[in-house]
């Protein structure tokens, strides 16, 4: 099946199951804002614990807060954001749509990628067995010409990009003769830099209201806690600040379901550490961050680091974790070294001394900065899209499962009664109301076993089991596993020791070292 299909039924299968419904749909919707309904927040829950634990309870010298997502409007000012915060923006005069010059180029780049790899999947068909796709690509006249074109236009966008040169990334999307996708005509309008903050005003009346903006990012939240938290916490350097929190950007080009949204959620964590050590410190944290993503078991191939060439102006490395999603590797969280930009810029803005006396060198200075920034909603899709598989079985039948980690699935355990009389339901209920303290536990007498079985597989429930008439007798249940659809016979009160340790956070944070 094409990627492009298995994305629009992981999309579907979102809605259908309760785990993300388009917001305000009976409205019609609302452009990239999403709900999570009642499994998908319990899947978000799992993995903000995730998180949130890793930070707080593996290192003890990282902290939570939770800042408030107003701030102060000078807030914005200083960190860059009110200036530099932008999209560059074309609009089509004919179907009056707007894009981001930089996705479209972003675009063309990637239908050169498609034409290479058609040429390959025609070099393979014609050679057979004799393809070698290393050399093909390596010789091949056409795939060679192809090649050059896209490391031009690469070069050429880049170089607009960083100077930040408009008229040229417009005369590039006049040059690749680009169409509008809707009315198909190369009409545009001038490139216009476009600020990604939303705004609105707080105070009651007009003259005495001032412009608030809707945090783009919760970093910022910790920059300007790092005092309050460093004094009363007598936190040492190195230490860090973790936050999970909404953050909100006017996204022009908002595609790809919740890749790209307009209210999403953050994790991030700065790690305020000594000048000149934060190259160190940037690698370790790569590696931990890594760590922490394989942990899920979603195999090392499906991930890998972007290291950014051109750094932002404040930065002095920075790179991304991408995750292969069904429409390619793309940026599921970023690490950043961010020197002392931040609490430099908010001492001089807000007049306050922001800086670390250290006893051991006896000397203040601005700590430096390394940030993890990951989205929750990025990494809700990546675990969504690893864990959605149709599988054939024996004998012609197929199922739909979601091979969820256990720890994060929304429930851990279904419980059924084999029939809906003779005492069983009752069982199952005394079952559920002795382990639903120890996790997410679902009762279901409705349908047959089979069909309760696959609604579970289709969910993720790591374990199923059946209470028979046979449990009033030996006081034991099947127990059935999603993955292996294994069944057997276990003891009622063996279940929690067999399952709890599977499902619990704390089996995912046991294989970070
Ligand atoms: N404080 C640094 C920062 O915000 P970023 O690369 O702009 O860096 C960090 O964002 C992460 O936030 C991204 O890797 C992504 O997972 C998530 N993110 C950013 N914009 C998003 C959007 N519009 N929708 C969903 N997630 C987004």
């Amino acid at each position: 099946m094409a990627q492009e299909d298995v994305f629009k039924k992981i999309v579907s299968h979102c809605k259908e199951y309760g785990f993300v419904f388009p917001s305000s749909e009976i409205y019609d919707g609302l452009g990239a804002v999403y709900d999570y309904g009642q499994l998908g927040v319990e899947l978000k829950n799992n993995i903000k614990q995730y998180w949130w634990q890793s930070m707080t309870l593996l290192h003890e010298n990282i902290v939570g807060i939770d800042s408030a997502i107003f701030m102060h409007p000078t807030i914005w000012k200083a960190s860059g954001h009110v200036d530099a915060f932008n999209d560059p923006l074309i609009d089509n005069k004919d179907s009056k749509k707007r894009y981001r010059a930089d996705v479209l180029i972003e675009d063309q780049l990637a239908k050169y990628d498609e034409k290479i790899e058609k040429e390959v999947a025609k070099g393979r068909k014609r050679f057979k067995e004799a393809f070698n796709e290393e050399e093909f690509r390596a010789t091949n006249g056409r795939v060679l010409e192809i090649a050059a074109k896209r490391a031009a236009l690469h070069e050429r966008f880049a170089t607009a990009l960083n100077d930040s040169n408009l008229v040229e990334l417009r005369q590039i999307i006049l040059d690749e003769e680009i169409v509008c996708p809707i009315s198909g005509t190369r009409n545009w309008t001038e490139v216009r830099q476009f600020n990604l903050m939303f705004k609105t005003e707080m105070g009651s009346t007009s003259e005495g209201a001032s412009t608030i903006y809707l945090r783009p990012e919760t970093a910022q939240g910790i920059f300007v806690n790092y005092l309050n938290v460093q004094k009363t916490g007598r936190m040492k350097i190195p230490f860090g600040i973790a936050q999970i929190g909404k953050a909100f950007r006017n996204e022009i080009v908002a595609r790809q379901f919740i890749f790209r949204m307009r209210e999403f959620e953050q994790m991030e964590m700065q790690f305020f550490v000594k000048p000149g050590t934060e190259l160190e410190w940037f690698s370790q944290w790569k590696e931990t961050r890594m760590a922490w993503h394989q942990a899920l078991g979603f195999g090392a191939e499906n991930y890998r680091f972007h290291d950014h060439e051109k750094l932002a102006h404040y930065a002095n490395a920075a790179s991304d974790v991408e995750f292969k999603m069904p429409f390619g590797f793309k940026e599921v969280e970023g690490i950043h070294s961010r020197t002392n930009f931040d609490l430099s810029q908010h001492a001089q803005f807000s007049g306050k001394k922001i800086e670390y006396f250290d006893p051991e060198l006896n000397e203040s200075y601005t700590p430096y900065v390394i940030e993890t920034s990951i989205g929750v909603d990025r990494m809700f899709l990546s675990v969504m899209c690893h864990a959605y598989e149709e599988e054939k079985l024996e004998g012609g039948d197929s199922r739909v499962v979601l091979r969820l980690p256990a720890a994060l699935a929304p429930v851990k355990l279904a419980i059924f009664p084999l029939v809906k009389k003779d005492g069983l339901p009752e069982k199952a209920h005394e079952i559920m109301n002795e382990l639903r303290f120890h996790f997410k536990c679902a009762y279901e007498e409705k349908d047959s076993i089979g069909k309760r079985y696959r609604r579970h597989d289709a969910i993720g429930t790591p374990f199923c089991i059946t209470v028979d008439h046979e449990t009033l007798n030996d006081g034991c249940v099947t127990i059935r596993e999603r993955d292996t659809m294994k069944q057997e016979r276990v003891k009622i009160e063996d279940l929690r020791a067999l399952i709890e340790d599977k499902v619990s956070i704390t089996s995912l944070l046991k294989k970070l070292k």
